[in-house]
């Protein structure tokens, strides 16, 4: 072996290389010289035919040609593998994978509905602050100052003197503040109180809240609209019942119960046994409401109400617990 036998042997490596198309013909390369019995092995087998002084020269010059081909060869190896006309075989006939899809939670459907029907009987949408100030909350509402629903049992408060609103029923004075009638929005939001937890009453709820102001509104209009909204809402045989009541905002003042879906008015856990459903406060809209923004109770009236959505979710999905609807549960959650 001679210098001239390793150079050869480099010289055929480099034509073979350059010659593989594929790589398949890469291996063929890669086994004919750099293999086990490959010719660069055949080259060290005969490291016995050179006289001791020659053989660390020779010896070098062997390890510096196997580190080079296989040098050579791996940068082949990676052009052949970032090649783009490399034909790339496709099953179209396997499954594709599945995008897991989202779905919106049972209460933003319910209130997304609503407010499309209150979008149909001409209300605009409006909204106000989860911190409320005890002025628009409260004060604004004709709350006496040393009204039970001030309580701190009832009211969380914030640490800056701010409320958590209590209901909805804020965004009608702020509204009214800053507008002049015909004013008729709905509001929906997240209301607070700190009541104790169970089946039927949790420490935050969704309202929504509606408000009509215009000249000549009556009690006439307020039935009106929301026999048309339960209509709209469960179907055209829902029983709907008015019932006085009070609130310190309107006068008079009402409370709806509609016919509870879920056990037929025979009674059951979601109606505490009734066969009814209170749904919603209402009523024509307090003067000394109006007259604390500045509106002339001699020339508007309006009715307001106030809609609890739990209520009807759970009515309408045949759910007996509302803590459900705010446990995040996907396995709950991914039925709809
Ligand atoms: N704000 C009242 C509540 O939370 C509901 C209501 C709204 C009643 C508007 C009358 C008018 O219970």
């Amino acid at each position: 072996m001679t210098k001239d036998t390793i150079l050869e042997v480099q010289k055929q490596f480099e034509e073979a290389l350059a010659g593989a198309k594929d790589k398949l013909s890469l291996e063929e390369v890669k086994n004919t010289f750099l293999g086990r019995k490959g010719k660069v092995a055949g080259l060290f087998s005969l490291m016995g035919e050179i006289p001791p002084e020659a053989r660390k020269e020779v010896g070098k010059m062997l390890n510096e040609l196997k580190i080079d081909l296989q040098a050579q060869l791996d940068k082949k190896i990676s052009e052949f593998s970032t090649d783009k006309t490399e034909k790339k075989w496709v099953d179209y006939t396997l499954p594709g994978y599945s995008m897991p899809q989202g779905s919106r939670h049972p209460l933003t459907q319910a209130v997304d509905d609503m407010l499309s029907i209150f979008h149909r009987l001409g209300f605009d949408i409006a909204y106000g602050p989860e911190v409320e100030t005890d002025w628009f909350n409260f004060e604004s509402l004709n709350f006496p100052p040393d009204h039970p629903a001030r309580d701190m049992q009832d009211t969380f408060y914030t640490e800056g003197g701010g409320v958590l609103r209590t209901h909805t029923s804020p965004v009608q004075t702020r509204y009214m503040s800053k507008h002049q009638p015909p004013i008729r929005i709905v509001a929906p939001g997240r209301v607070f109180r700190n009541e104790a937890i169970s089946a039927r009453s949790y420490c935050l709820f969704h309202q929504i809240e509606g408000l009509y102001v215009d000249k000549d509104i009556t009690f006439a209009d307020l039935k009106g609209t929301i026999e048309l909204f339960c209509r709209m809402y469960y179907g055209k045989d829902v029983k709907i019942k008015f019932r006085t009541s009070f609130f310190p905002f309107t006068e008079p003042s009402a409370e709806i119960d509609v016919s509870c879906f879920l056990c037929k008015g025979k009674g059951c856990r979601v109606c505490k046994h009734t066969g009814w459903l209170e749904i919603m406060g209402c009523g024509m809209v307090d003067p000394n409401v109006l007259k604390a923004v500045n509106i002339d109770p001699e020339i508007y009236s309006g009715f307001a109400f106030g809609l609890g959505v739990e209520r009807m979710v759970m009515m309408r999905l045949g759910i007996n617990d509302i803590r459900i609807l705010f446990e995040n549960d996907v396995e709950f959650l991914r039925q709809f």
